[in-house]
């Protein structure tokens, strides 16, 4: 669609939309407003987590239960879960085979500091998903992150690791920078940085694969950390080719490759690892693993587990955690991955986001809007500008946040709940197709509402 035939959209009717839709959500939620007062008094900010206060509304709505694909709250709404704990119950909530699995499992101890035999099944069963042969637990991807890091500057004895602009691997210090203008910057809102992460890491743009040549050159970089696709700014898909790129250069470079599967674990039972037949030297995963339990894991090659093991890794030097591996989160992980996360379930669970995608994009179409969307497997992202990024800092030029805040009431409500700071959709093996239905509907009306 050329540019003269999209509609304009008219900021004056976008905040008055918003403020229409605000009224309505806090008319709608009195409990879980004063339930969020209450919790001024003693959470900071309100919220458990400082990002909870980035729903939209003025408050975040409170959880009564989640069931499935299904969050109910307080005031007694229920809402269609297409933010899914922003992945960690990509399993649904409370799956019955790991809801057994963990009921059975407290009752036979919680940590013990000493292996059961699921941490076995469930290392050989990632190993099988990801064509990696030896892994280790955490409680966090962000942790995988953090140790994956530290074993790879240990055995390459090398300081520094590289990142793709606007990336988001979890809270690890190395990974807050950003590329402007060519120089490289402390990323907006970083907290506290222990050291300029310009002393750790370098950046380079995603599919750049000059720069990336030139900046493996130096040849300081112990390794490369990076998502398959960008999933934290929008969904910004690899172009042909670059995987094979990024494998030859980081080889020749002597640099290990850590690809990031947290969220692209929605492009198939074995991540984007194995649907496209990536080649990493480590994988690093977590949250939906153990249907929303605690946990994170990183898997190596052989060549990596030989290297480790030969550095005689100390592991309360920088890595570890007491409560890592523990048995219920091996219990949960494995209930998870033999009878909820299934190959089965994924061959429902992608048609569905195909349906979604398709869905907005009749919408956009019928409205002549300049947005788009982008699907990667279970889980599918629109965002506003006609053609989807190619590359993390024209994913982070392209961001609306009145568009963005709109259309989160929007979804809000009408009974639906998508990841808040993106416009996410994952789809769970609880989720339907009346589900998806129910959202192409709602965006649908949302749309008319701008467009009138
Ligand atoms: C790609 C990626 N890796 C790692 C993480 C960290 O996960 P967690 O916050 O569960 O540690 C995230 C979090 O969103 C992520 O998007």
């Amino acid at each position: 669609m050329s540019a003269a035939t999209h509609a304009a959209i008219d900021p004056a009717r976008v905040d008055q939309l918003i403020r229409e839709e605000r009224a309505r959500f806090v008319a709608d939620h009195p409990r879980s407003q004063a339930a969020f007062e209450r919790a001024r008094e003693s959470l900071l900010g309100g919220v458990p987590m400082n990002w909870m206060d980035r729903w939209v509304g003025g408050f975040p709505i409170v959880v009564d239960r989640a069931e499935g694909a299904r969050v109910t709250d307080i005031d007694g709404h229920t809402y269609v879960d297409f933010c899914l704990g922003d992945t960690g119950a990509m399993a649904g909530h409370a799956p019955a085979a790991t809801l057994a699995a963990v009921q059975r499992q407290i009752a036979r101890g919680i940590t013990a500091m000493l292996p059961n035999e699921d941490s076995t099944w469930v290392a050989g069963e990632l190993g099988r998903r990801f064509g990696l042969p030896k892994w280790q637990f955490t409680l966090s991807a962000t942790d995988a992150n953090r140790f994956a890091i530290r074993l790879a500057r240990e055995i390459t004895r090398r300081p520094k690791i590289l990142v793709f602009n606007y990336c988001y691997h979890g809270s690890v210090d190395e990974t807050f920078i950003v590329l402007e203008d060519g120089r490289l910057k402390p990323r907006a809102h970083n907290v506290g940085p222990p050291v300029d992460p310009a002393v750790t890491t370098r950046v380079v743009e995603w599919i750049d694969v000059e720069a990336l040549e030139t900046e493996l050159g130096h040849g300081d970089v112990a390794c490369v950390l990076a998502e398959p696709a960008l999933t934290n700014m929008g969904i910004v898909l690899p172009l042909p080719g670059y995987h094979d790129a990024l494998r030859k250069l980081t080889r020749k470079a002597g640099t290990l490759l850590i690809i990031d599967e947290t969220h692209t674990m929605s492009a198939g039972p074995g991540g984007y690892t194995r649907a496209h037949g990536l080649q990493p030297d480590l994988v690093t995963v977590g949250k939906a693993l153990a249907g929303g339990v605690p946990i994170g894991a990183y898997g190596m090659t052989e060549a990596v587990a030989r290297m480790v093991i030969a550095a005689e890794v100390d592991d309360t030097g920088g890595i570890g955690g007491t409560l890592a591996g523990n048995l219920l989160s091996m219990a949960a992980a494995r209930a998870t991955l033999e009878h909820v996360l299934t190959d089965e379930a994924y061959a429902r669970m992608i048609p569905l986001a195909e349906r979604f995608a398709a869905g907005v994009e009749a919408v956009i179409a019928a409205h002549r809007l300049a947005w788009h969307i982008v699907r990667l497997g279970a889980r599918a992202e629109y965002g506003f500008s006609p053609e989807p990024p190619v590359n993390g800092g024209q994913a982070h030029a392209a961001m609306d946040h009145r568009l963005d805040e709109l259309t989160h009431l929007n979804a809000l409500n009408r009974g639906i709940l998508l990841t808040p700071f993106h416009n996410m959709a994952l789809m769970s093996p609880a989720t339907t197709e009346a589900d998806v239905d129910r959202h192409t509907e709602a965006f649908a009306a949302a749309a008319a509402d701008l467009a009138s």
